[in-house]
């Protein structure tokens, strides 16, 4: 079953126009005879989403994405396209909606900050209308993976971010919603903070089937929880496909490094080298890129084992952020 499906979604904001002027009188003249022009932030995307899928949507700053996420939460509204999300239109039901779906934004609170996390929570079971014992059950479930004990009883204001982060997530899912967004919801958390989070999504997604979609400029969080990605850049889409098709595609170099005793072939070990491009050498020791396309790489590090005394060796794969900004460059290129 699709659970999202967007359509040509166009968004344009009017903005005023900037005009150079000198003096104090050209300021108040434009304050007051503005000029607005539009701009289109969204050109026309369109992509579905079936149930209980995990997508990263990922992009550089103002690509789009938060705008992205506040129409299909109904917070904006399309200037022209079609939104669905579990047949409901979300600006127009967004009333009916709000039950079916979860939202973080990261930059932002939907806690109370004065009163403590767990009355905040209360205030949200009564707007759900859940039983005690469903919030209880849910509560229950929640401790177990983010530890929300240790704070319950203080207030928002009081809490660290990694702790305000977790709050902010439980609320998002303690209704058990079909569909949650999160905008950067890993935003300013520590290692460990974020490794929690992203445990907690992969395993609600996987337990309840929740579909998911989760903007971030953390690579790692793509990594280890989403299986599809969806890329943006200046209000289009340039990628939509699984991680490893990405990777596949778009990982063009493997790192090799290695430290060695004694060349024993020294054909071999030239020719190896000239098939590669060196990054750093240093005494007995060489870091090189090389092509996946043009090399099979088993078979190089085969061949360099054979070629010297070899006493360390390690082949690694380019981070995901470089992959990303390989795909901007290539993109703008055109
Ligand atoms: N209310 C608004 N009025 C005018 N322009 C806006 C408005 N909201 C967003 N924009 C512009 O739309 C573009 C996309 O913004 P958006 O917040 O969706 O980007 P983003 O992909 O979420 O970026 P980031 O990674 O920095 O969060 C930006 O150029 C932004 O300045
Ligand atoms: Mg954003």
């Amino acid at each position: 079953m699709t659970a999202i499906s967007v359509k040509n979604l166009v968004k344009e904001f009017r903005v005023p126009v900037r005009e150079k002027g000198e003096g104090r009188w050209s300021a108040v003249m434009s304050t007051f005879f503005r000029k607005w022009e539009s701009v289109q932030v969204l050109k026309s995307i369109s992509f579905d989403v079936e149930e209980g899928e995990f997508v990263g949507y990922v992009g550089p700053n103002g690509a789009g994405k938060s705008t992205t996420i506040k129409i299909l939460t109904g917070i904006l509204s399309p200037s022209s396209g079609e939104v669905r999300v579990l047949g409901f239109n979300p600006q127009r039901d967004r009333y009916k909606y709000s039950y079916n779906i979860g939202v973080v934004f990261g930059q932002r609170t939907l806690l109370d900050f004065d009163i403590p996390v767990i009355n905040s929570f209360k205030l949200y079971r009564d707007i759900y209308e859940l039983s005690s014992r469903e919030f209880e059950e849910r509560l229950d479930y929640f401790s177990k993976i983010l530890k929300i004990d240790e704070f319950m009883h203080i207030p928002v204001r009081k809490l660290s971010l990694g702790q305000r982060m977790r709050a902010e997530i439980v609320t998002s899912f303690l209704h058990r919603p079909k569909v949650v967004f999160l905008d950067e919801p890993t935003i300013g958390l520590d290692a460990v903070a974020k490794e929690e989070v992203r445990g907690f999504l992969r395993r609600i997604n996987r337990d309840e089937k929740v579909t998911i979609i989760l903007t971030t400029h953390d690579m790692d969080d793509i990594e280890q929880t989403c299986e599809r990605i969806l890329m943006i850049d200046a209000g289009k889409i340039i990628f939509d496909g699984p991680l490893s098709r990405m990777k596949k595609e778009f990982m063009l170099h493997k790192r090799i490094e290695f430290a060695y005793d004694r060349i024993v072939n020294q054909r071999l070990f030239d020719s190896l080298l000239g098939k590669a491009k060196v990054e750093t050498s240093g005494q007995n020791r060489l870091a090189f890129m090389v092509d996946t396309r043009q090399q099979d790489i088993p078979r190089f590090v085969d061949e360099l084992l054979s070629s010297a005394e070899i006493t360390d060796l390690s082949v690694h794969e380019p981070r995901l952020e470089s992959i990303i900004r390989e795909i901007y460059l290539k993109q703008h290129a055109k």
